[in-house]
C-alpha cells in the first residue's frame, strides 16, 4: 500500500501521578501540543501521545501519605490532570496510564525478551537510590555522600537482589549512533553532555525492585518489580499497540513512521537519551525517535517545587487570563536550549504589550475600520501602494521562517517571526492612514486596497497562530467569516482571499489588564486573602427598599412539571405567601416544614412554570452547586428584618 501523506508521532514525558501539574511542566504538554497542531495543519498524518506515570515508590508513598491505597489514588489524579489538559486545549490522541493493563503486557513482554536474550541478567545491587527522581547514581556520580546529585534531596541506600540492563554492551554503539544522526539530540550542548556522559563510561543499570511492590511485575519472577524508568519509557511504543495483538500503530507511526518526536525537560535527557534508545536497540527496534530537550520555568527563588511552595498551577493562571494568555507566555518565554522564568508581572507585561497591544488592537481597529469605511464588505484588490507590497512580501516571508522554526522546534523563534508581521500590519495602519483617505472620495479604491491588506495580513497570521493560541485563532477567523478554504496551509499565501464579509462591528481579543491592579490581586492570593467580586453599589435607600421577612415554611410540595422546582406556603406572620423555588436538588420537601427562612416579600409576584411565586426566599449556595437556605432559629416569625 502506498502511503500518501506523511506521518508525524509526538510525545510528552508521562507525568509522574505523585501529584498534580504546575505550569512548568504543562509547557512541555503545550509545546507538544503546538508541535501536534502545526503538523496537521500541514496535512502530516499526526499521532499525539501523553500521559501519566502511576508506578514506583514515589507514587506509593505520596498514595500513602493521603491515606489511599495507590490506584484509587492515581484513578483521581488521571482524571484531574485529563481534566487540565483539556482546559488548557491539548489536543492529545492517546492519554497512556502505565496501569493500563495493555501496557503492562508489554512492559513484561519487553523485560522478558530482553532477559531471554541475556541483555538483563539477576545479580545484586548496592548503591545510593534517589525516590524523588526515581534515579540509581554511582559512587562516582554521587558529589556529596547521601544527596541526589540531580534534585539535592537525601537518597537512600539500597541492598538488594536486582536485574540489570547491559547498558555496557552498547556504550559504543550508542555512541556511534548519536555522532551519525547529527539531530538525533537537540540542542546541541545537550548532545554534547550526553556524549561526555558515556565517555565517562556507563554502568549496568538495575531494571527491578523487591522492596515494595507497586509497579509492573517481572513475569518470570513476580517477587521483582519493573524499575520504573523501564516501565515508564516502554509507553512510547506500548501506547502503539507494541506488545499486543494490535500492533498496526507501531507499524504505521514508528517502524514504518516519517518522524517521531520525544519532547522532554531536561532532568530527564539521560533516561531518553541513553536508556530508552539502548532499550530500542537491544529490542532490535529502529531508534527513529528525535529528541528535543527543553530547560525549566523557574520562579525567582529557583525551580518550582512544593516545599519552597512557589508553585504555580495552570487553572490558577488561565480562569483569570485565559488559556491563550498562558500558552503564549510559555511558549514565548522559553527558548530551546534555555531556561526562563515565570512572574506575574512579566507576565501582565507580556499579555498587554503583545496580546491586548499588538495582536489585540490590530484585529479590533481592523474589523471597526472595515465596518465604517466598507460595511464590512471586503474583496480582494491589487498591491499597488509601496506599502501593501512590503506588507505582502514580509507576510509570506514570515510563514516561510515559521514553518521552519517550528518544525526544527523552535517554538519561541516562531512566535518572534509571527509578531514581527503582526508589528509590520499595526505598522502598516499608521503608514497609509485610513481615517485620512477616507476623508476623500477619490481615495475609494485605495481604502478599499489598505482595508484588503489589513484583511489579508490578519487571515495569514490567524493560521499560524491556530497552532499556539488554538482558541483565538477561531475566534478571529470566526470573525473574518472566513471560509474553509481560506484557512487551509496550502493557501496560506497572502493574496487567496477573495472576498468577505465581516461578521461582527467590534471585537476585543485580549482585555487590557491594569498591572498594579493585578499584582496586588495576585499578591492577595498568595497570602490567602481573595478579592472580592462586588456588584455594583447601591445606597442605603437602594437598600431601604427591600422588605425582608422572617415566615414559617408549613407546607412544601414538589412541582408537577419541573424536577428542580419547590412550591412553599411560607406563614409570615399569620400571612400565606407562596414562593417557589430552585432547590429541590438540595432539600427533601419534608425537611423544609417548620423552618424559619428569610424571605423579601415586596418583589414583584410573578410565575415560574405556571405557579405563582410571591417574594423570593434567601439562601447561599457554593461553587459545586450545593444549596442552603438561609434560617431564623430564635426569633419567631413575627420579627422583622432591618
Ligand atoms: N515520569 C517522568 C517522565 C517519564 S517519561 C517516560 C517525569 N515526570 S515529571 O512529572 O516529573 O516531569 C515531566 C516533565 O515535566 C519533564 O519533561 C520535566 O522536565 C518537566 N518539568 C517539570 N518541571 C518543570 C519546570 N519547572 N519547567 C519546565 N519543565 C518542567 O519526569
Amino acid at each position: 500500500m502506498s502511503k500518501n501523506k506523511k506521518t508525524f508521532y509526538v510525545t510528552t514525558p508521562i507525568y509522574y501521578a505523585s501529584g498534580t501539574v504546575h505550569i512548568g511542566n504543562s509547557y512541555t504538554t503545550i509545546a507538544a501540543d503546538t508541535m501536534a497542531r502545526f503538523n496537521r495543519l500541514i496535512g502530516n498524518e499526526t499521532l499525539f501521545l501523553t500521559g501519566m506515570d502511576e508506578h514506583g515508590q514515589k507514587i506509593e508513598e505520596a498514595a500513602k501519605k493521603a491515606g489511599r491505597k495507590p490506584k484509587p489514588f492515581v484513578d483521581d489524579l488521571a482524571l484531574e490532570i485529563k481534566n487540565i489538559w483539556n482546559n488548557l486545549d491539548i489536543s492529545n490522541d492517546i492519554f497512556i496510564r502505565t496501569s493500563d493493563s495493555e501496557h503492562i503486557q508489554g512492559v513484561q513482554k519487553i523485560f522478558e525478551k530482553l532477559l531471554e536474550q541475556k541483555d538483563i541478567y539477576l545479580d545484586k545491587y548496592s548503591g545510593d537510590y534517589c525516590v524523588a527522581c526515581e534515579s540509581f547514581f554511582t559512587k562516582t556520580q554521587i558529589i556529596e555522600e547521601g544527596i541526589c546529585p540531580d534534585c539535592g534531596k537525601k537518597t537512600i541506600k539500597l541492598e538488594e537482589e536486582t536485574y540489570f540492563l547491559n547498558l555496557k554492551k552498547y556504550s559504543n554503539k550508542l555512541l556511534k549512533y548519536i555522532n551519525d544522526n547529527p539531530d538525533f539530540i537537540q540542542p546541541e550542548t545537550r548532545k554534547n553532555e550526553v556524549i561526555s556522559f558515556i565517555e565517562q563510561g556507563l554502568e549496568n543499570l538495575s531494571v527491578s525492585r523487591t522492596s515494595f511492590n507497586w509497579g509492573v511485575p517481572v513475569l518470570s519472577n513476580p517477587k521483582h518489580v519493573v524499575y520504573v524508568w523501564i516501565d515508564a519509557l516502554s509507553n512510547y511504543i506500548t501506547a502503539l499497540g507494541y506488545g499486543s495483538i494490535n500492533n498496526s500503530q507501531f507499524n504505521k507511526y514508528w517502524v514504518q513512521g516519517d518522524e517521531v518526536v520525544h519532547i522532554v525537560g531536561k532532568d530527564i535527557l539521560r533516561f531518553h537519551a541513553i536508556y530508552w534508545p539502548i532499550m530500542l536497540m537491544a529490542l532490535n527496534i529502529p531508534i527513529k525517535f528525535k529528541l528535543y530537550v527543553h530547560g525549566w520555568v523557574l520562579m525567582k527563588e529557583g525551580k518550582m517545587s512544593k516545599s519552597t511552595g512557589n508553585l504555580v498551577y495552570p487553572l490558577d493562571v488561565t480562569k483569570r487570563y485565559g488559556v491563550d494568555a498562558l500558552r503564549y507566555y510559555l511558549l514565548r518565554e522559553l527558548p530551546l536550549g534555555n531556561d526562563c522564568y515565570f512572574s506575574y508581572e512579566r507576565f501582565i507585561e507580556k499579555y498587554n504589550a503583545d496580546l491586548a497591544n499588538d495582536l489585540g488592537n490590530l484585529v479590533s481597529r481592523t474589523v471597526s475600520m472595515a465596518n465604517k469605511y466598507l460595511n464590512g464588505e471586503v474583496l480582494k484588490t491589487e498591491s499597488n501602494l509601496i506599502y501593501s507590497k512590503d506588507l505582502k512580501k514580509l507576510a509570506n516571508e514570515v510563514v516561510k521562517d515559521y514553518d521552519n522554526s517550528i518544525k526544527n522546534f523552535r517554538i519561541q523563534d516562531s512566535l518572534i517571526s509571527l509578531w514581527t508581521l503582526i508589528s509590520k500590519t499595526n505598522k502598516y495602519v499608521d503608514e497609509t492612514e485610513p481615517w485620512k483617505l477616507a476623508k476623500e472620495e477619490k481615495n475609494k479604491e485605495l481604502i478599499k486596497e489598505v482595508i484588503y491588506h489589513l484583511i489579508e495580513s490578519i487571515r495569514v497570521i490567524s493560521i499560524l497562530l491556530s497552532s499556539i493560541l488554538p482558541s483565538t485563532s477561531l475566534k478571529i477567523q470566526d470573525v473574518l467569516n472566513l471560509k474553509n478554504d481560506d484557512i487551509k496551509y496550502q493557501n496560506i499565501y497572502f493574496g487567496f482571499l477573495s472576498s468577505t464579509i465581516i461578521k461582527v462591528k467590534a471585537i476585543v481579543l485580549f482585555k487590557r489588564l491594569d498591572k498594579d491592579e493585578e499584582l496586588e490581586y495576585q499578591t492577595n492570593k498568595k497570602q490567602g486573602i481573595e478579592t472580592m467580586k462586588v456588584k455594583e453599589e447601591i445606597t442605603i435607600d437602594d437598600f431601604n427598599k427591600l422588605d425582608f421577612r422572617i415566615g414559617k415554611i408549613i407546607k412544601c410540595e414538589k412541582a408537577e412539571n419541573a424536577d428542580k422546582l419547590l412550591i412553599l406556603q411560607v406563614d409570615i406572620n399569620g400571612n400565606i405567601k407562596q414562593i417557589v423555588s430552585s432547590i429541590a436538588d438540595n432539600y427533601e420537601t419534608e425537611e423544609l416544614v417548620g423552618k424559619k427562612i428569610v424571605v423579601l416579600v415586596n418583589l414583584k409576584a410573578t410565575k415560574f412554570r405556571g405557579y405563582l411565586s410571591e417574594g423570593m426566599l434567601l439562601a447561599a449556595s457554593n461553587k459545586d452547586g450545593q444549596l442552603e437556605v438561609l434560617e431564623v432559629n430564635k426569633l419567631d416569625n413575627d420579627a422583622v428584618v432591618d
